[in-house]
């Protein structure tokens, strides 16, 4: 059996919940970035003996749009699939039910789903800090777990996870700005994971692309991407109080 980390981890909170259920899962784990623009995911040779676990991070309770777009050119061939939402501590809705029928009709049989919680990527002092010791402790349990379901001759017939049909409707998602610091250095342009900052205009952001996905703000070395500050302080005081507070990471089987 092979495992698959899959993941579409545009900030890294979804990457290290995910990469600790794999290595718990097993020794060796081979990545696949679907934040990679350049990767085609179609490319993946997966058979009924390999174990995937995919990991997205839950975008207004969904799976982001583009994630969604690469998850359904995976060909899963039975392969099985354990599936994981990252979420900012508010809710994630109904991201593990979209991730589970996206799989599904790729051709996956999904046999556990997990809800993690990450530092909010948009809203930082939320969950900050966390996948946490004591997630990571939890985490490499689920992992385990998903190995053991994976390796034996039972796998469920229809796996439960929460979550309505049809999903809930999306708003629009707050676009991220460029200050006069910027340096032109391009990082931006090349890590955004849907190309929507031109490579000689760093500066500026194809707004109708742009999925808001705050990479561009997390490794630009200048700080000049941001959100808007006083957009910020007005979500902040209306969001605020649903996501504090700790919540619990969640293994379904
Ligand atoms: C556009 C956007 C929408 C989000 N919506 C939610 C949400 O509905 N509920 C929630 O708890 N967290 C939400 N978050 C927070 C992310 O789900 C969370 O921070 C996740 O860990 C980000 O994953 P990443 O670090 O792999 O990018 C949102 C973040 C962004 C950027
Ligand atoms: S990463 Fe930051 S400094 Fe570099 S081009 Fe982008 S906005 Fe400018
Ligand atoms: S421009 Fe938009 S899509 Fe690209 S990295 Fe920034 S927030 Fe993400």
């Amino acid at each position: 059996m092979s495992i698959y980390n899959i993941t579409f981890s545009p900030t890294g909170g979804t990457q290290r919940v995910s990469d600790c259920l794999c290595s718990a899962a097993g020794e060796e784990f081979i990545q696949i970035d679907l934040t990679d623009r350049a990767f085609d995911p179609s490319a993946i040779a997966l058979s009924e003996n390999d174990l995937c676990v995919v990991s997205v991070p839950s975008f207004a309770g969904r799976v982001p749009k583009t994630a969604a777009q690469r998850i359904s050119l995976l060909k899963g061939n039975g392969a099985k699939a354990a599936l994981v939402a990252v979420y900012g501590n508010r809710a994630y809705e109904d991201t593990l039910i979209e991730l589970k029928t996206l799989l599904s009709e790729s051709g996956f049989r999904c046999i556990a789903a997990v809800a993690a919680i990450a530092e909010h990527s948009m809203l930082r002092q939320y969950a900050a800090g966390r996948p946490d010791t004591q997630d990571m402790a939890e985490l490499q349990q689920f992992g385990r777990k998903i190995a053991e379901i994976a390796a034996s001759d039972s796998l469920p017939a229809d796996l439960y996870v929460p979550g309505n049909i049809p999903y809930r409707a999306i708003g629009a998602f707050l676009k991220p700005i460029v200050a006069d610091s910027c340096l032109s250095c391009g990082v931006c342009s090349d890590m955004c994971p849907v190309g929507a900052i031109p490579q000689d205009h760093p500066g500026e952001t194809m707004l109708d692309q742009c999925i808001s996905c705050m990479r561009c703000i997390s490794v630009c070395p200048s700080g000049a991407r941001m959100l808007d500050p006083a957009t910020m302080e007005a979500v902040n005081g209306r969001l605020g109080p649903l996501l504090s507070g700790y919540k619990k990471n969640e293994l379904f089987i």
